[in-house]
């Protein structure tokens, strides 16, 4: 802009205008500089500083009724770039995984950080601890290959990915490696992915079960080889299941994801719980349930929020009640 120096702001727009023509344009400005404007029209100063002409009129503008119209072309360009990538996302996903149901994906870099901080707050450990539980299973390369070769020979294998990606599984596996629980109880098995995480958890702790409940009977075909020695799985609806189940360490519920289901399923576990036991939740993000129950029951509350890395999909999370004080 350094060129327009010296030059009176109605002489920029129209070099031909006259006198009166320039303090037309000069009685739109706002009141102290209309009164340089003229001034220096007047005058016949052209030490004019375009800059300053342009942060009033904007002023103007955006106290006027017609901000919005003049930043529609930004807004549109601001919401077409976020949507273009989701739709980029979209597409590249419809073409590339085989998922129909409980997506898998990574977790953006900065939200795999804040989650290994919510499970060193939520079980008092220092998140370093908490850092190498995650490293453990990403590193993982015999469960991974047990999850691509059982894919590949299952008989939905046209509707599961064998890549592993654990999201927040990973945060799952950690809970259960910084918590040490004798009995983990998971409602819900679906494939088996879950119960896979949380059995290696178990066998790198060195002891633990895994009982793992699906309203499904062909539920749970991944869980196979020195992983199946750990768990139990049981067939059935949740709710009588869980009713007799032996006492419970940490319990998730990620089965039928009602608000109504999940309140009950808290009901029946709660006097099978050990003290001081974990209740972890896959549905926080779209009920309000285990909060509810925390609170009736005297328990804190947390949640954290997934932000899945290159995937259209919003995210689930992690919520989790537990009693203060209780662990270590
Ligand atoms: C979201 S999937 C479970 C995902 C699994 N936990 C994992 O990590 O991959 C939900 C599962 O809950 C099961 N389910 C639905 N209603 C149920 C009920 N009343 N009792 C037990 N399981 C149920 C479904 O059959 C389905 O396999």
């Amino acid at each position: 802009m350094r060129e327009h120096y010296g030059k009176c702001f109605k002489c920029l727009l129209k070099p031909d205008a006259t006198g009166r023509a320039r303090r037309y344009w000069c009685q739109r400005l706002s009141q102290v500089a209309r009164t340089k404007a003229v001034n220096a029209c007047n005058e016949g100063l052209i030490q004019f500083d375009i800059r300053s002409v342009t942060r009033q009129l904007r002023q103007h503008i955006a106290s006027s009724p017609l901000a919005s119209l003049a930043a529609l072309p930004s807004r549109i360009a601001t919401v077409g770039r976020y949507n273009a990538s989701t739709l980029t996302q979209s597409v590249r996903w419809l073409v590339r995984s085989r998922e129909h149901t409980n997506f898998t994906y990574d977790l953006e870099p900065l939200n795999r950080e804040h989650l290994a901080w919510f499970i060193a707050s939520v079980t008092d450990r220092p998140v370093d601890d908490v850092r190498g539980f995650m490293l453990e299973l990403e590193h993982d390369g015999e469960l991974r290959e047990l999850v691509r070769d059982t894919t590949e020979m299952s008989a939905r294998r046209g509707l599961a990915d064998p890549v592993a990606r654990w999201h927040k599984r990973l945060g799952w596996y950690a809970i259960i490696r910084a918590v040490q629980p004798r009995h983990v109880v998971e409602t819900g098995t679906d494939k088996g992915l879950g119960s896979l995480v949380l059995a290696s958890a178990l066998i790198r702790n060195g002891s633990g079960r895994l009982t793992t409940i699906d309203i499904n009977s062909s539920a749970g075909y991944l869980i196979r080889g020195r992983y199946a020695d750990v768990v139990d799985v049981r067939v059935g609806d949740s709710l009588p299941i869980l009713a007799a189940v032996n006492e419970v360490d940490v319990f998730l519920h990620d089965s039928l994801h009602t608000f109504d289901h999940e309140t009950r399923e808290y009901r029946a576990v709660a006097p099978r719980l050990a003290d001081g036991g974990l209740v972890l939740s896959d549905n926080a993000h779209a009920t309000p349930a285990l909060p509810q129950w925390a609170e009736q029951t005297g328990r804190r509350f947390a949640y954290w929020q997934e932000r899945p890395a290159d995937h259209w999909y919003s995210g689930g999370g992690i919520g989790v009640a537990w009693s203060i004080g209780k662990w270590r």
